[in-house]
């Protein structure tokens, strides 16, 4: 065994104290508390703090919506561009009030029909929301989880909680603690753990502040969902030139490293390489290393992000994912299934 000249261990080689160093270095790496107290996660938002807590569509990175410092650390922590503005979770509908201006007829109808639910509501804000949060815009987007965690853990905060998906910008959503885990460890004070998410995918999000509600991204609650309830009920298509009114859609998202292939059930796959995966609901004849089927298109949309992950932690190169119908909840998961190719 290595002694330095006073007979006592080297630094380097003492097996104490490397194994003090590895403690230490251990303590720091885990900053991030883990709990399933959304009591004691609250504590922390009311401290500054940021915490990622499960919601039914991904898990969320929460801060406290009237506290700059901290809405800058969500941005911080996840490395997301400050262009893109995050939207306000409530626990219950009265709140919406200190955040908007104004109620549209619209929205109203949407909170009636969808609230609680996987539904972000875009409406003008109010002053007292800070433009670091809405990424500079006069618009904030509202939601209120379904999640009765979810709810539990914004009632305890006290304010709304603004809250992107708790993922590294670019990477899938999360939709376990694990996956926040993977991404945010160390970089975020705290964890909420809960169950996996139900419907794995991000909400609906329809801008309600002009007299035509507009879609703006999709979600578990589909465009003839919302005309059921409102029937002028658009998709909102940029016009060539203009800056999309949902400034999200201009960034890279959902993206796993593998590469990601949508196949239509005819296509042929010409020279397979070894490691590939398959995610879809009709089995296929090719020898997969990972294949993931699914009993239809809402499981498939709840298993896709977890699926993108694993393959990347499995070293998978090609991820081939089938095209469903894009009906229902089908035209959101086709929508970030072609999202993750572009990217
Ligand atoms: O299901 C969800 O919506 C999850 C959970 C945590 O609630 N959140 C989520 O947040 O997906 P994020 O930040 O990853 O996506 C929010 C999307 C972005 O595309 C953003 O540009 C858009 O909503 N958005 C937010 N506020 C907006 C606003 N005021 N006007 C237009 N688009 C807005
Ligand atoms: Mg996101």
């Amino acid at each position: 065994m290595d002694t330095d000249k006073n007979g006592g261990y080297s630094n380097s080689r003492c097996p104490l104290c490397v194994r003090y160093v590895s403690v230490v270095n251990f303590l720091f790496a885990m900053k991030t508390v883990l709990t399933t107290s959304p009591d004691e996660a609250a504590a922390i938002i009311k401290r500054g703090g940021v915490v990622a807590f499960p919601t039914e569509t991904v898990y969320g990175l929460g801060a406290n919506i009237f506290d700059e410092k901290a809405v800058a650390k969500i941005f911080e922590a996840k490395r997301r561009p400050a262009d893109n503005p995050l939207i306000a979770h409530i626990s219950d509908i009265s709140k919406i009030r200190t955040l908007a201006t104004e109620v549209t007829e619209n929205a109203e109808k949407f909170i009636q029909s969808f609230f609680p639910g996987p539904l972000t509501i875009v409406l003008a804000k109010s002053d007292a929301v800070p433009y670091i949060a809405t990424a500079g815009l006069d618009t904030i987007g509202v939601r209120m989880p379904r999640f009765k965690l979810a709810r539990r853990f914004i009632a305890a905060c006290g304010v709304p909680v603004v809250a992107p998906s708790a993922n590294l910008s670019g990477r899938p959503s999360p939709t376990t603690w694990q996956a926040v885990a993977e991404d945010l460890d160390g970089r975020i004070d705290c964890i909420l753990q809960g169950d996996p998410t139900e419907i794995g995918l991000e909400s609906t999000v329809v801008d309600c502040t002009g007299g035509t509600p507009l879609l703006l991204r999709q979600g578990a609650i589909s465009l003839t969902q919302l005309q059921e309830v409102v029937p002028a009920t658009k998709s909102y298509v940029p016009n060539s030139g203009e800056q999309p009114k949902s400034p999200g859609l201009r960034h890279k998202h959902y993206s796993p490293t593998a590469k990601v292939v949508i196949l239509d059930d005819k296509c042929e796959i010409s020279n397979l390489e070894v490691r590939s995966a398959y995610i879809g609901v009709n089995e296929r004849g090719e020898q997969f290393q990972i294949t993931r089927i699914c009993r239809s298109a809402k499981e498939y949309a709840s298993a896709v992000f977890e699926f993108f992950r694993e393959c990347d932690r499995r070293g998978i190169k090609t991820i081939y994912c089938e095209t469903v119908d894009e009906t229902g909840i089908g035209s959101a998961l086709m929508d970030r299934l072609r999202r993750a190719v572009e990217s």
